[in-house]
């Protein structure tokens, strides 16, 4: 490890918090990017296929985006929520008619954890309840709400809540009780399953339902398309409302719908929203019915929520995803993806599955005896491709899904380059594994 990494890490470790994890056995600090490309503190390159945990969305470096941030540094970086905030009110126009939600009204804060926070207060408050349905394997944010509706262990610090939450299933057909069933089976299973959830673990007048689409931290676990439908059927028996935390799968990242709770024809109460809309800007919200918006009987602000800086540079990278149609290219993009990817499943024992949708991509990693899934693969897959200068994440409980989901941007000669040092990685996993196994 070069001396500038290893004494930035010493530093790290003895004024950071022990659990704030960092990737690769010999992390790295990443100085400066342009486009999909971002170079370390030793002056290496490296293709980005996490791009900040899924939040570099048009790019490093994006001149429009970086001249308007620019522009509104030089003239006001703040004024509170006390004061008119011209592009605050301009972001929130174009995320409620984004939304399709009808009457709809923003609330800006800082973070994905303000915003789902935010989004559980309106449906506390409006449904005079404090139960809530999460999804296990989901992941929300830090805070005491957030952690309470997350349902990974790994990733809840405690227990203590203000809400009283019952977890329904992921809808995961690999393996479990929903495995090997037809799809009008899986559909029936499911909403039979959340109705006795309901009837059964809550004391009625559940507030609401939230659910990431394609769960992030959890691993790029895709239910099937329909899937929240079938939920959303049971949950308007009861008036229960529906939230999507749309917070990595926002902005056209699935290619085939701007936001990816569409693919299970279900329009949301709430959508949550943070990461990529700032494109590292902190910025985050909730776009709503107006009437949950409005139903806060107290006054409230985010000190920072919805800035003049960040809601400027917000502003800028919308349009441009908008002007450039990166959902477009997400689509086009992700299925070239998705195709190479799905080649590497067969060819290597140490590879389980493809998961996600266009440029938000899983692979999974197995003991290639057993096919029990293997974090360690996935920590060898990801050290190995670093080496050959390409960055990706992972997550899901056994930490064995590799995750990739580059700036929607991405060109194709790009896609190819970290399909090749991918399989390059895998290749070298792959052969590891085998000769540990003999
Ligand atoms: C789906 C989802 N919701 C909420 C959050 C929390 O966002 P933040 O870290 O900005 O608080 C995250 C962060 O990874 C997330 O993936």
């Amino acid at each position: 490890m070069s001396d500038i990494h290893a004494q930035l890490l010493a530093r790290h470790r003895a004024v950071l918090p022990s659990w704030l994890a960092l990737y690769y056995d010999e992390p790295i600090e990443l100085v400066s990017g342009s486009g999909r490309r971002v170079t370390d503190a030793e002056g290496n390159t490296y293709l980005d296929f996490f791009g900040g945990i899924l939040t570099t969305m048009t790019g490093y470096a994006v001149p429009e985006v970086v001249d308007a941030i620019r522009e509104q540094a030089g003239k006001m970086l703040h004024t509170s929520t006390l004061y008119l905030i011209r592009p605050m009110i301009e972001l929130a126009e174009q995320i409620a008619s984004l939304s399709h939600i009808p009457g709809a009204k923003v609330f800006f804060g800082s973070s994905g954890t303000e915003a789902n926070e935010a989004a559980l207060l309106f449906a506390t408050q409006a449904r005079r309840s404090n139960q809530v349905l999460a999804v296990r394997n989901s992941y929300h944010g830090r805070s005491f709400a957030a952690m309470g509706i997350t349902g990974i262990r790994g990733w809840s610090a405690s227990s203590l809540s203000p809400l009283a939450i019952s977890y329904v299933h992921h809808g995961d057909r690999s393996a479990g009780p929903f495995a090997g069933l037809s799809d009008e089976a899986y559909l029936q299973a499911i909403g039979a399953d959340v109705r006795e959830v309901i009837e059964t673990t809550t004391a009625g007048d559940v507030a609401c339902f939230i659910t990431e689409p394609i769960q992030g931290v959890g691993g790029f676990l895709t239910p099937s398309d329909g899937f929240f439908k079938a939920i959303k059927n049971v949950l308007d028996d009861y008036g229960i409302l529906f939230v999507s935390d749309e917070v990595q799968t926002g902005w056209g990242r699935t290619g085939e719908h701007f936001w990816a709770i569409e693919a299970h024809d279900v329009v949301p109460d709430m959508i949550t929203f943070a990461k990529g809309l700032g494109n590292g800007l902190a910025i985050g919200g909730v776009v709503g019915r107006g009437e949950l918006v409005d139903c806060v009987p107290a006054n409230s602000i985010s000190t920072f929520g919805g800035n003049p800086l960040a809601a400027a540079g917000a502003l800028a990278n919308l349009r441009y995803l908008l002007d450039h149609d990166l959902q477009g290219n997400a689509r086009t993009q992700g299925a070239r993806l998705h195709a190479g990817l799905t080649e590497l499943v067969g060819k290597y024992a140490v590879v389980g599955e493809v998961r996600g949708k266009g440029l938000m991509a899983g692979l999974t990693l197995v003991e290639p005896a057993t096919r029990v899934p293997s974090g360690a693969a996935a920590a060898m897959v990801l050290n190995e491709a670093k080496a050959h200068g390409l960055l990706i994440g992972k997550g899901g409980i056994a930490g064995n899904a590799l995750r990739i989901a580059p700036p929607l941007s991405v060109t194709a000669e790009e896609v190819d380059q970290a399909l090749e040092i991918l399989a390059a990685a895998i290749d070298a996993t792959d052969r590891s594994m085998a000769s540990a196994a003999s």
